[in-house]
């Protein structure tokens, strides 16, 4: 397989560098600068090399550098902002603050040289995006500047004997309109590549390779529904068929109908060997008289885990866990100094309990959205695919307060009507999250001529990128109003609907 290094100088685009490059059909691969040598990079047979850019001057003490022979194994490099001055340092060029007219935002970028391959196809004048104090003032001997913008002289450069190329500005962020472009261009005439990461090779690679390793052993895998762990388990049984034995626990805490769906998706649809753990009453003893969020989320994990002790003892000596494990998790590993607000509890992290000798990632190299592709490619239904997220703890922690399964069946109900209306309005991809809460407090209602006294729902919607920050979703009234006549009046023992109109920050995402 073709790979580009994207070589990590701590710039805060480096993923999406590495996405891409992806987009283009390259697989890519991110690495701290001070992780490979120039020698390993060689060994591994990158065909090209990209610096990211990252927050220092190249003058700064701490600046991180990289040895100059990178520049003269043969290998394309291209360098983007902090890249590209690292670039012209090593090469003897000389780096300047632009300090009062540092450049900021959308740029007009001008092309000096229109036959060089990096340019191929993009106009003559269009708009960059760049973000940055510094900037080649000289370039280093060898070098011309390919490209201007009015305050920076060298906006791109190259090397072209050698293939080294810089970009002041940023190609990976939409707001440069020609980013794409000039990404493709650098893939395909400057690295050479073909392009042959598709979701078709991936399966067909993977396929391949697991079933070489793990035909003929145990192999153990927790299912929960979610993206992640269901196209590793398709994934893996299509390698290994009956091999692999997938255990999915159903803790009570799940949505209107989803554990027989997960049971008739993977079980009777894909043939997959699963066992269902039907603990719901154990969960909810253990969390009878619990109110405390971070308690009941706690208590969730332990009992996740007591459960699969008991099956694995079922099972047995395991060769092989597999989980669910995606690309950013990869990444992100170790930069844990964020304070913890919620324990997010995963079901992914079980291996303490289990017997086994080895842990297959198969997901370790995708993101998100290519997950999703290999799903689709794997014929996993759409709705699956694209399920929205659904925590861990599961309705635990939108039932507030104390948990019983009445009030359970009062949340899933309730949740299902406000799910079925926004289906009905065609609005699911409008909005990331949704969900209903079950409030603990009751308020008074009028029914007939009766009064009523019952459960306030609240409803929650939201637009959000990455779930670190979102905002409430702008659900159109009439549905709203459909959604809440249809629960007070169909849903026994509710008698008040609101609509949570809250971002993240200052609330978070869920209730609890
Ligand atoms: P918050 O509520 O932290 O939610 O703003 C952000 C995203 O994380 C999900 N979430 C969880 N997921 N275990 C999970 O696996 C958890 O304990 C948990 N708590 C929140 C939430 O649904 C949203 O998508």
């Amino acid at each position: 397989m073709e790979k580009i290094l994207v070589l990590d100088f701590g710039g805060q685009y480096n993923q999406l560098i590495a996405r891409r490059v992806r987009d283009q059909h390259v697989f890519a691969e991110i690495l701290p600068y001070n992780r490979i040598t120039p020698q390993e990079i060689l060994a591994a047979g990158y065909a090209g090399i990209i610096f990211t850019g990252g927050p220092n001057s190249v003058y700064d003490e701490a600046s991180p550098h990289y040895p100059k022979e990178v520049l003269s194994l043969g290998i394309p490099v291209l360098g983007i902002c902090y890249g590209c001055q690292l670039i012209a340092y090593m090469d003897g060029g000389e780096i300047r603050s632009a300090g009062e007219i540092s450049e900021y935002g959308k740029v007009e970028h001008t092309v000096v040289d229109r036959d060089d391959p990096l340019f191929k196809g993009v106009p003559e004048r269009d708009i960059c995006w760049m973000s940055h104090t510094d900037y080649v003032s000289e370039l280093p001997p060898g070098y011309e500047a390919i490209g201007v913008t009015e305050n920076c002289p060298c906006a791109a450069m190259c090397d072209r004997s050698r293939k080294i190329y810089g970009v002041q500005f940023h190609p990976e962020v939409t707001h440069t309109r020609f980013g794409a472009a000039l990404l493709h261009n650098f893939l395909y005439d400057i690295c050479g590549v073909s392009g042959d990461w598709t979701s078709g090779s991936f399966v067909e690679n993977s396929v391949a390779y697991y079933r070489d390793k793990y035909k003929g052993k145990k192999v153990l895998l927790a299912l929960s529904g979610g993206v992640d762990s269901s196209v590793a388990a398709v994934l893996m049984h299509r390698a290994i068929g009956d091999d692999l034995t997938c255990v999915f626990v159903d803790h009570g805490l799940l949505r209107k109908d989803e554990g027989d769906i997960v049971e008739r998706t993977f079980k009777g649809r894909f043939g997959l060997n699963m066992i269902r753990v039907n603990a719901a009453d154990r969960f909810l003893a253990r969390l009878a008289g619990v109110t405390e969020p971070e308690r009941k989320r706690k208590i969730i994990g332990e009992e996740f885990i007591r459960v699969f002790e008991d099956v694995a003892r079922q099972i047995g000596k395991v060769n092989v866990l597999v989980q669910g494990t995606i690309y950013p998790d990869v990444i992100e590993s170790g930069a844990g100094d964020a304070a913890t607000i919620k324990s997010h509890h995963n079901v992914g992290g079980l291996p303490s309990v289990i017997d086994f000798d080895e842990i297959a990632e198969p997901l370790r190299n995708l993101f998100k959205d290519e997950v999703r592709r290999v799903g689709l490619e794997l014929g996993i239904p759409y709705e699956l695919v694209w399920r929205q997220p659904f925590p861990g703890p599961g309705l635990a922690i939108r039932v507030i307060g104390e948990i019983t399964a009445e009030k359970l069946d009062l949340l899933r109900d309730a949740d299902a009507i406000f799910r079925e209306e926004i289906a009905r309005a065609g609005l699911e991809r409008d909005t990331n999250q949704y969900f209903a809460v079950l409030t603990d407090t009751r308020t008074v209602g009028v029914m007939g001529d009766a009064r009523t006294y019952g459960y306030t729902v609240a409803l929650r919607a939201v637009s959000t990128d990455d779930f670190m920050t979102a905002d409430w979703t702008r659900l159109p009234y009439e549905l709203l109003a459909r959604a809440s006549a249809r629960i007070t009046n169909e849903v026994k023992g509710v008698s008040r609907v609101v609509y949570d109109v809250t971002s993240k920050p200052p609330a978070t995402v869920e209730w609890e």
